[in-house]
């Protein structure tokens, strides 16, 4: 079975793109075959694993059915493809219903396809609009990454609320995670906003936190996921942890934090 995770935080800069590109490089590390969907028309996760050629194709023309989903699918790494966004993505953001139901494009452009795949990631924009409902129609799991600052934290009620918005309406629950993408040790708030998530999201908080480092932030420059950029450092370690968290379920609890 493919699992279908859809990153999602409406909050900007939170560290989606950076969570998708790294994650998802080390689980395809670890053998797993694994295929990204750039759903922001930012295109920054193509940009980090070093795509950047203009006037691609990409998870827009699928959806617009004038693509297959196979031609616009990129093999950017061994066991990782890549579908970016199409410079037509963002017009899709602001298309007009025309009667037709708009939320099930990303859906309908996925059924039956990519089945050899171990996990689909969908790398969403910092919004709640159509490209996020898309999303959150096409899938049944949910990562959040979380910056860990108060203002982060505000903004997570509102995603929440999103969240229980679609559950009502498709009558499902999603399988939620949250990882702590950002977190800065050296500040007091990073663990005052931890014990919060702790509470808030009992047993979904990913085991290993994501610390800020400059490397992180220094890799999507040389279109390299950590693992190639530093692959000794306690960047990449950290990522090939969070990995195996996703694979296990490995949550943080009171007494492991
Ligand atoms: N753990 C980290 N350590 C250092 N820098 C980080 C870390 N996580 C993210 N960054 C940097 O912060 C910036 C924003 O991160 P990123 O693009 O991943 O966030 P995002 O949530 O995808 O943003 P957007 O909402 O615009 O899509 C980038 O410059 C990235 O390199
Ligand atoms: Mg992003």
């Amino acid at each position: 079975m493919t699992r279908l995770v859809a990153i999602i935080n409406q909050k900007g800069g939170v560290g989606k793109t950076t969570t998708t590109v790294n994650l998802c490089h080390a689980l395809a590390e670890l053998g797993k075959k694994v295929t990204v969907i750039d759903f922001d028309p930012q295109g920054h996760l193509a940009v980090s694993f070093g795509i950047i050629t203009h006037d691609i194709s990409g998870i827009d023309l699928a959806m617009l059915k004038e693509r297959t989903l196979e031609d616009v699918t990129l093999t950017v790494r061994e066991n990782l493809q890549l579908i970016p966004a199409g410079s037509k993505l963002k017009d899709v953001e602001q298309m007009s219903s025309n009667g037709a139901p708009r939320g099930v494009l990303l859906r309908d452009a996925l059924r039956g396809q990519l089945e050899d795949q171990d996990f689909i990631f969908i790398d969403c924009p910092p919004s709640s609009g159509l490209l996020v409902a898309n999303a959150l129609i096409a899938t049944h799991e949910i990562l959040v990454p979380m910056a860990s600052d108060f203002l982060a934290l505000q903004g997570l009620s509102h995603l929440m609320a999103t969240v229980k918005r679609f559950e009502g309406a498709l009558k499902r629950q999603y399988k939620l995670s949250v990882v702590i993408s950002r977190f800065m040790s050296t500040r007091r708030i990073s663990g005052q906003v931890l014990n919060i998530l702790l509470l808030h999201f009992p047993n979904q908080v990913l085991a290993t936190v994501i610390r800020e480092t400059a490397l992180l932030a220094e890799c999507p420059s040389f279109g390299q996921s950590i693992l190639e950029y530093s692959p000794k450092s306690r960047s990449a370690r950290d990522f090939r942890n969070l990995a195996n968290d996703f694979l296990e379920n490995r949550v943080m609890t009171n007494d492991n934090k």
